[in-house]
Formats: structure tokens, sequence, C-alpha cells
């Protein structure tokens, strides 16, 4: 039995809603009327609130800003067909961020706040929720950590916001992706496995660089050998082999995405053949040359399924299957698409209705 939280809520004296385009919002960029807030001192959470969104005010001491004592989540809710709105599998990011938390030497936040909070937070901005096909409201949890103190220690105190933002998916088209052979997105006893901001900060050099050399995205490799395939930028790898869908399986240095476990089960229901294992680099381009690698694609909450059009090696480029003819994650995207808007009944329980 969960408590039951006591939030103060203070409403913003002027919607942003109307002056919103909700038939075009770009990933990420607009944000609701309202946030929820909560604080960690003396060792529990306390003061939550749902209040405008805005800017908030932090001595320039914080640990999180200059050790990057800070994690975060990324979920969606979902407008169903009869009006209410769903929130996709919010325990398994619950769990993520608990164990990002524990990783970070920081408080967990107990079921009751990230839960209630959400859905209060949810309920108070659901006309948000944007109706659009393929639209929903992202939803960012962080928590990071407060101590005006410029030592090197765990803070004491920590701050958790959460964040909604009406988006569309983080991509708009399928990828051309470069397999990453001088940086590393993470290594063995790192934090690779953890939604902690060095994790990003980590790869922007090398996005940034790839996408100078024309390409929309990252494949990382491990780290000791550059030989098997990890994932992509924001976003867990999967292939379609004669037939199968082989995956990277999870590792310490690989974020356990949510969406890849979804899109597991589904497959698993749909009488499709799923393989977790390390995938080499040696057997994606070879089936790649032999016409058993029909269909590539990234799967992430913010990504949704993106397909992966051509995958560049050491500079050599090699170009995949129509993005639009993909038998297998075209089929798996809708009905998992149909369960997500409350147009199919959910037999996995995935949704949870606030
Ligand atoms: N890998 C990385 C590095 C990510 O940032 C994400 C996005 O959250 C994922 C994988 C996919 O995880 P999920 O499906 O839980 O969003
Ligand atoms: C998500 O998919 O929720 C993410 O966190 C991706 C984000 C880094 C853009």
């Amino acid at each position: 039995m969960i408590d039951t939280l006591t939030i103060k809520t203070t409403k913003t004296s002027h919607s942003r809603l109307a002056e919103t385009d909700m038939s075009n919002l770009p990933f990420g960029q607009v944000f609701t009327d309202h946030m929820f807030v909560a604080d960690y001192e003396d060792g529990e959470w306390k003061n939550f609130e749902i209040l405008p969104y805005g800017p908030i005010s932090m001595s320039p001491a914080i640990s999180a800003i200059h050790y990057g004592q800070t994690i975060f989540e990324g979920m969606k809710a979902y407008k169903q067909q009869d009006g209410s709105v769903s929130i996709f599998r919010a325990d398994k990011n619950l769990a993520r961020f608990n164990k990002s938390a524990t990783r970070l030497a920081m408080p967990i936040i107990p079921e009751e706040v990230f839960i209630q909070g959400l859905a209060a937070l949810i309920n108070t901005d659901k006309d948000w929720v944007p109706a659009k096909e393929n639209y929903s409201l992202y939803i960012r949890p962080v928590m990071f950590a407060t101590d005006p103190f410029l030592g090197v220690r765990p803070s004491s105190t920590y701050k958790f916001i959460v964040l909604t933002s009406p988006s569309a998916p983080y991509y708009s088209n399928p990828l051309k992706v470069k397999i990453e052979m001088k940086y590393t997105r993470s290594d063995e006893g790192g934090v690779g496995s953890t939604k902690t901001a060095g994790n990003y900060s980590r790869s922007m050099l090398p996005t940034l660089e790839a996408h100078q050399d024309g390409f929309d995205q990252l494949i990382w490799t491990d780290s000791k050998e550059h030989k098997y395939v990890e994932e992509s930028g924001a976003a867990n790898l999967m292939f379609v082999v004669n037939g199968k869908i082989i995956t990277p399986e999870v590792r310490e240095t690989i974020l356990e995405g949510v969406t890849r476990d979804t899109v597991i089960e589904m497959a698993k229901s749909m009488g499709i053949e799923v393989e977790e294992k390390r995938v080499s680099i040696q057997e994606v381009l070879d089936n790649i040359d032999n016409g058993g690698l029909t269909e590539a694609f990234a799967v992430g909450t913010a990504a949704t399924i993106t397909q992966i059009s051509e995958i560049s090696y050491q500079g050599k480029n090699y170009v995949l299957t129509d993005p639009a003819a993909r038998p297998v994650s075209t089929a798996i995207g809708k009905k998992l698409y149909d369960i997500r808007y409350g147009i199919t009944a959910d037999p996995f329980g995935w949704n949870l209705i606030v």
C-alpha cells in the first residue's frame, strides 16, 4: 500500500497552452505550465509541490554542476481513445532511476513520491497531452545534488524535479549511422548502465564529429576492443537477421532500455524469435553483405522505433534495405502504438492510467 503524498499545488495565473501550436512540437522544446518539485534534506524527501514551470534559484556552488552528481529518466504519457491519459511502464523507469541513484551515491526516490508526483503533475497539465498521431507527453524526472560545497563527496541535499514536454518523436527520419572506433561511451566498472549526465556529456564531441562527417548518430562499440556494437546515442539497437531479432545483450556498459524490453516482449508474443547476445561488428557487416540482415533500428523512449538506413564502418558505407519496407519492426511498432494509445487492449499491463 502506497502512502498518499501531500502535494502543495500553486497553479499558474496564465496558461501558455492557448498560444502553443500543439501540432508542431519538435522534441523537448516546449514545456507544460507546471512542474513537480521535491527536496531531500535531513535524510528524507519533503516539500512536495506542483509549481508553475520556470527558473529555479540555486547556489553556483552546488555539486551537481561541478561534479555531475545528477541523474534523469525519460518516459512518455499518451492520450487514450477515451480521453484519459496513460503513463507507459513508469514502474520500469522508477526502478532504473533508483538503480542510477544508488550507483551515483544518491538517495533513492520512494515509489509514492515518483508515481504520485508524476500522476498529480500530469493531471494538472492533462490538456497538454497531445492528440496528434505519434505525439506524446515526454516526461523528464531529474534529481541533482544541491549541497553548496566544493569538496568531492556525495551531497547531503538533493532536488527532484519532473518536467513534462509535449513532443514529437526525437528523430523524424531514418538514421545514417557511423560505427565509432575512436571514442567510447562507457566502460567496465563505470556508469554506462545508469542515466547520469556524464554519459551524455562525453558523447557530445564524438556525436558532433559524426554530424560533421555527415552522419546522424553513432553506434558505440565496446571500450576494450571496439569489436562489438553496444548501443546508439539515445537508443538501444536491434537487427533482424534471417527473420530473427538480434540485439546486444545487457551489460554494465549499456543502458538497459525500457523500449528494448518492451519490443522484446512484444516480438516474443508475436512469435518472433529474439536473441540477446554480444553482437560483433563483423557479424553485422557479414549479414549486410550476404543479405541476411533485413532490418536495423534503434529503440528508445524519445526515439520510439527509428529505422537505420545506412551504416558506415571505417570509411565504408553500407546501404541497408528500404526503411519503408521492413515488416518485422513495422508490425511490432504498430502493435505497440495501438497499446500505447489505448486503441487495443493492453494485455501486458504496461499502461498506468492517471
Ligand atoms: N540508451 C541510451 C544511451 C539512452 O539515452 C536511451 C534513452 O533513454 C536508451 C538507450 C533507451 O532507453 P529507453 O528505452 O528506456 O528510453
Ligand atoms: C529518452 O529516450 O528518454 C532519452 O533519455 C533520450 C534523451 C537523451 C534525448
